[in-house]
Order: structure tokens, then sequence, then C-alpha cells
């Protein structure tokens, strides 16, 4: 880490002495203050509950500007890889550092193309789960449980089994998701095929049947594939930082990976999308858009609890640079399912217009997230509300998996033990049960 000729002092007001902090600059960014020796010379800790403040480790995989509306991976832009590369082109990436070259790009295809079966035994996990089992319940359990199968890449010190690791959770996740649809809607698990791209592979295992195959459809493929990319990384965030946390005790990366998918599960973090698309529903049930007036006037109102969903983020204060692409994806896919006036995507872009204009959102720099028009594609694609967060988890692996490497391959890398802020009791002594009351 490159030291800053800057140095940061804390002083105090009753007296006791100052203590001087080395501030590090990141290569784009906010510099950063090392506190780490804060405790020892002076025997307090920082208080920063949410880690608004508090950068938990250094990594050179993702960058967000979120002032400029600017999301990087690897320092290339979102907008860029969207429409210049595909997902695996992504995933070699944020995997290695650098887009593949031609020949690299075919190994790399071949390499997780050829891992993307799953252990024939698997099957039987999934029939111990109800089939209403929500889908992202049966993937915490199924990923977790890949690390029983797979005893010979679990050695997080070695570097190639950290690597064939990484593949088999790139390449087993479509399975997995389309194996939780398909068992959900009591349809058979359909295999893999690799003969075909990624995301047409995913397309696949999802609606094809016995009885009639998929037919690969370039325009949905494309727009399956633009979701992964767009939802790839997203630097530190909860379940990134889950995963991270996770791994800094030593365990294996099958069960970091399903830590980050209960994390994912939670609506403030993965379940957005579902909830925007609930949203667009229901005003469109209580009157469309002539009733938009109406709903924002709710969404303003502190007392009603209603929120403009997928509107607002915590990094991004300016348009998330994912849903301007998002939005193109959408028109692409309605035009070629030929629902050019589908009433919510009509909806949407009248609500955005609305929102964009309004002095409530602007003041406050809320503008559309990504979540905003994900929902519209997804189920124009045919994808269940309850798989949204499953193509989530799926499209978030790689990252999930990237930033695990960066973590145990750096000398800095410690377990993670936050310390705390004590308000309970002091020590007192158990009383007995005739004194307890
Ligand atoms: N609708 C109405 N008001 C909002 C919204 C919204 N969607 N988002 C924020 N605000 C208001 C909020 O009430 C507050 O107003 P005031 O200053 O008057 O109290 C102000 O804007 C600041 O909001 P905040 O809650 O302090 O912002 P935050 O950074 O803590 O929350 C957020 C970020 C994403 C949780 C929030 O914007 C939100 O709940 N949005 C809707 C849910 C959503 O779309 N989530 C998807 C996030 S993108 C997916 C991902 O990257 O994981």
């Amino acid at each position: 880490m490159k030291q800053s000729d800057v140095k940061a002092t804390l002083s105090f007001s009753n007296g006791s002495p100052s203590v001087e902090f080395p501030v590090y600059a990141g290569s784009i960014g906010p510099d950063v203050l090392d506190i780490r020796k804060l405790y020892g010379e002076t025997g307090m800790f920082t208080y920063d509950p949410g880690f608004m403040s508090t950068a938990a480790c250094n990594s050179s995989i993702t960058y967000i500007d979120g002032d400029k509306g600017e999301l990087l991976y690897r320092g290339y832009p979102i907008e860029q890889l969207a429409v210049n590369c595909d997902f695996l082109d992504t995933c070699h990436l944020l995997l290695h550092g650098e887009l593949p070259s031609a020949t690299q790009k075919t190994e790399f295809v071949s390499t997780v193309t050829n891992h993307t079966m799953v252990h024939e035994q698997m099957q039987f996990f999934f029939r111990g789960f109800r089939r209403d089992a929500h889908p992202m319940s049966v993937l915490v359990g199924t990923v977790g449980a890949l690390a029983s199968f797979y005893h010979d890449s679990l050695d997080i010190n070695d570097p190639k089994h950290r690597d064939v690791s990484a593949i088999r959770l790139v390449a087993k996740m479509p399975t997995l998701v389309a194996m939780a649809y398909k068992y959900s809607v009591g349809q058979p698990f359909v295999y893999p095929r690799n003969d075909l791209s990624f995301s047409a592979n995913f397309m696949r295992m999802m609606f094809a049947t016995p009885a009639a195959d998929y037919k690969v459809n370039d325009v949905l493929v494309r727009a399956l594939d633009r979701i992964l990319i767009l939802h790839a990384d997203h630097e530190q965030n909860a379940s990134t930082s889950t995963v991270r946390l996770a791994g800094s005790s030593g365990a294996n990366p099958f069960a970091c990976i399903a830590a980050g998918i209960a994390c994912l599960w939670g609506p403030a973090h993965g379940g957005a999308n579902e909830a925007a698309l609930q949203m667009l529903q229901d005003i469109q049930r209580d009157g469309g858009v002539e009733k938009i007036g109406e709903f924002v006037a709710k969404v303003k109102d502190k007392n009603s609890n209603v929120k403009l969903m997928g509107f607002g983020h915590r990094v991004y204060k300016n348009y998330d640079p994912r849903a301007k692409l998002m939005r193109e994806t959408c028109h692409e896919v309605l035009n070629e399912l030929g629902l050019q006036n589908d009433p919510l995507f009509k909806l949407a872009m009248a609500l955005e217009k609305i929102a964009l204009e309004d002095e409530y959102f602007v003041s406050r720099k809320l503008y559309p997230n990504v979540d905003f028009y994900s929902g519209i594609v997804q189920s124009a694609l045919g994808i269940p509300v309850s798989l949204f967060t499953g193509i989530f988890a799926m499209a978030r692996t790689v990252g999930w998996i990237a930033q695990w490497k960066e973590m145990i391959s750096d000398p800095e890398q410690k377990i993670g033990r936050p310390r705390q802020l004590f308000i309970g009791s002091p020590r007192r002594d158990v009383p007995s049960m005739a004194q307890r009351g």
C-alpha cells in the first residue's frame, strides 16, 4: 500500500497524549487512515456500525465512484464490458485480473464447461426439500453441500485447489439454480450441455423438458448474459464482506459462498428486484400511469413507510450505471417478444421520469438502481419471481470467489474479529433460586 505524505493526528480533550496515524492512498478513490495501532496505543476501539467509514481490506478488483455513477471491474467501465464482452470474459477478468486473449478464452470456456455437471448424488439433496421451498434456501444448502463432494479442492493453502474450487463454483451455480427451479415445478432435472454458451446452457437447463428442447434465442440469451455481467461484482457489499469474513477463519470456499448466498437472501440486498416488480404490479393494479402521482405522494409522506423500490443506493448518489444498461436490455427483450407495449415497462418509464423531476428525489440524490428494470427483464425471460435472487447469486458467485481468492493471498489477511462497545451489565454474582423472586 502506498503511504501518503499526509499523516493524521488524533488528539484528546482530556490531555492524553495524541496519536499519529499513517494515511494510505489508493490508486483512485478516498484515502484511508491506518488505525491498526489505535487500541495498542490508546486502549480504545473505533465505533462504526454498518461500516459507514471503514475500509476492511485493500482490493484491486472493483471500484465504484458513487458520485459519478461509475463502476469499474479491474479498471474497465461496466458500460464497455456489457457491450463488448460476455459473462465468461468478465469471469476471467475478475478472477485473473485481465480480459482473456483468444487462446485464453478458448481454454477458459473449456475449463468452465467441463465442470458444469454436479455429482449425481446431489439430486438426493434436492429430493430432501419440500417442492415449495424457497430457491435461496435450497441454494444455501446445496452450495454448502458441495464441500462434501469435492474433497480434492478444499486445501485453501494450495493455489491450485483454490483455482479449481473457483471454477467449480462458477460452473456449477447455473446447474444448481436450474435444478432448484425444476424441482420447484416438478419437472425432471435437465443436464448441462457443453456445446452451448454459459447463458444459453442455463436457459436450456431452465426451460427444456424431455418432451421439448429449448430453442436458443440469441436476444434473450444475450439479455441474461448482460444481467450476469452487471451483477458479477460490486466491491465490499454485505454478501461479499460475509464471504470474506467466513473465509478469514480458513473455512473452505463452498462454505464461504453458501454464507454469501445466505446474506444475499435478505430483502435489503438481493431481494429488491422482486420488491420493485411487485411495486409496479401493485400500481398497475390500482390504476396504472394515472395513479403515479398518488403513489409518489405516498412515497414522500414520511408516515407512510412506502419506498420507491429500485430507487436510491448507499453508494451511488447518481444514476446507477447498471440501471441504464438494464433499461436498454429491457427495450431489446420486450421488442424481441413483441411486448413493446408492456404496461409495466411503460409504467416504470413514466414513474422514473416523474421521480427524476421531483424535488424530493433530486435533493436526496435518489436515482434508479439496477433493480428498477431487472425484474421486468427477468420475468419477460420467463424466470419466476422467487428465482430472481438465485440469478443474482449465480452472477455474484464469481465476484465472491475472486474476492475470497484475493483475501487468501493477501499477506495482511487476518481472521476478521470486530470488537464492541459493551453496554450490558458489569460483573455480578448468580443469585440462588430463592433470591430470583
Ligand atoms: N424511496 C423514497 N425515499 C428514499 C428511498 C426510496 N427508495 N431511498 C432513500 N430514500 C430517502 C430516505 O427516506 C432518506 O430521506 P430523509 O433524509 O428525508 O430521511 C434519504 O432518502 C436517504 O436515504 P437513506 O435510507 O439514508 O439511504 P441508505 O443509503 O441508508 O439506503 C437503500 C439505501 C438502497 C437501502 C435505500 O435507498 C432503499 O431502501 N431503496 C429502495 C430499495 C432498493 O431499491 N434497494 C436496491 C439497492 S441496489 C442493489 C444492490 O446493489 O445490492
